[in-house]
């Protein structure tokens, strides 16, 4: 819960609805809709890990994601920005697009 907290820079009340007597945070509850949202995200990150990662050949042993890898401390993951001078779309870069440069053969 804390690593979900700082993952998206919110606080408990962003998934927690509270309870309106008591004004605390009612942690079982599921009136707030933030929190299956936060379920549909569980359950992505687990499928992304468990379906698509841990079938790739030669992956390393960290090949997994968790709720920062996107989010970042956002609430909504920012849009990519190449840096300058590197990658399509970037000044100096090839015109968004375009397709990847080359790789080096492995
Ligand atoms: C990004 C959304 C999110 C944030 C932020 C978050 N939670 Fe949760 N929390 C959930 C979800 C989703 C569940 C239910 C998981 C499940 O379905 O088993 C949950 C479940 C819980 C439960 C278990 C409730 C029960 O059913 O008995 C506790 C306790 C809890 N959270 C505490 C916290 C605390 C304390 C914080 C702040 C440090 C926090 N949560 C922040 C999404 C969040
Ligand atoms: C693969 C990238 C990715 C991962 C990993 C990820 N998210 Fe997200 N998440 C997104 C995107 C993209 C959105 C924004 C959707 C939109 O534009 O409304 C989002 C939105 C959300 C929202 C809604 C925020 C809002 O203000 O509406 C919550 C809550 C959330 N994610 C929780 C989580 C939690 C908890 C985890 C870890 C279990 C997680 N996310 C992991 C990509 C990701």
């Amino acid at each position: 819960m804390m690593g979900f907290r700082q993952a998206l820079g919110v606080g408990c009340e962003f998934c927690h609805a509270q309870n309106p007597d008591t004004h605390r945070n009612d942690f079982a509850s599921d009136a707030n809709p933030m929190k299956d949202t936060a379920r549909a995200m569980i359950r992505m990150n687990m499928d992304i890990n468990e379906k698509y990662l841990a079938t790739l050949p030669n992956v390393t042993e960290k090949a997994t994601i968790n709720c920062g890898t996107c989010h970042q401390g956002n609430k909504i993951p920012a849009a990519f920005t190449p840096p300058a001078g590197q990658g399509p779309g970037g000044p100096g870069g090839p015109p968004a697009g375009a397709p990847p440069a080359p790789r080096p053969a492995q």
